[in-house]
């Protein structure tokens, strides 16, 4: 067969439509890349989850950072746009924020 299939497309479109429209299950995958991303990055000097014991006690923990924020994504993602020493520059895509956010936001008691 040389064209798309209908059914191929229909298939795509509703991915789509679930994908822009958002579903729990979304946002559970989101937070689960955060996840990841945090441990890779953040966790040399963030505790950035319950199963991690060893981080520089001079930097707030990410359950003390969801509370903080109290779920003001806007101030979390204009903070994580900028560098601020002695954090380094990790110039993290908008879906990588997006990721990180979810995930913080998970951690709020
Ligand atoms: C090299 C160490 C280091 C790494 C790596 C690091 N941070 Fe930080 N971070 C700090 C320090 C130190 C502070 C507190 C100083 C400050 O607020 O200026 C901080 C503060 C923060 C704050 C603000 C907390 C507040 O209450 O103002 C957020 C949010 C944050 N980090 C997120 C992250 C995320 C997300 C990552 C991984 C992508 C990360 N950090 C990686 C050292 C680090």
């Amino acid at each position: 067969m040389t064209a798309r299939s209908p059914i191929r497309w229909l298939t795509g479109a509703a991915a789509l439509l679930v994908f822009a429209v958002g579903s729990p299950d979304a946002a559970r995958a989101e937070a689960e890349d955060g996840r990841i991303i945090a441990e890779r990055w953040c966790a040399s000097c963030h505790l950035v989850g319950p199963g991690q014991d060893v981080a520089s006690d001079q930097v707030p923990t990410f359950m003390q950072i969801a509370g903080d924020y109290d779920l003001d994504a806007d101030e979390l993602r204009r903070f994580l746009q900028m560098p601020h020493p002695p954090m380094p520059d990790m110039q993290l895509t908008h879906r990588e924020i997006r990721s990180l956010i979810a995930y913080i936001d998970s951690l709020a008691p």
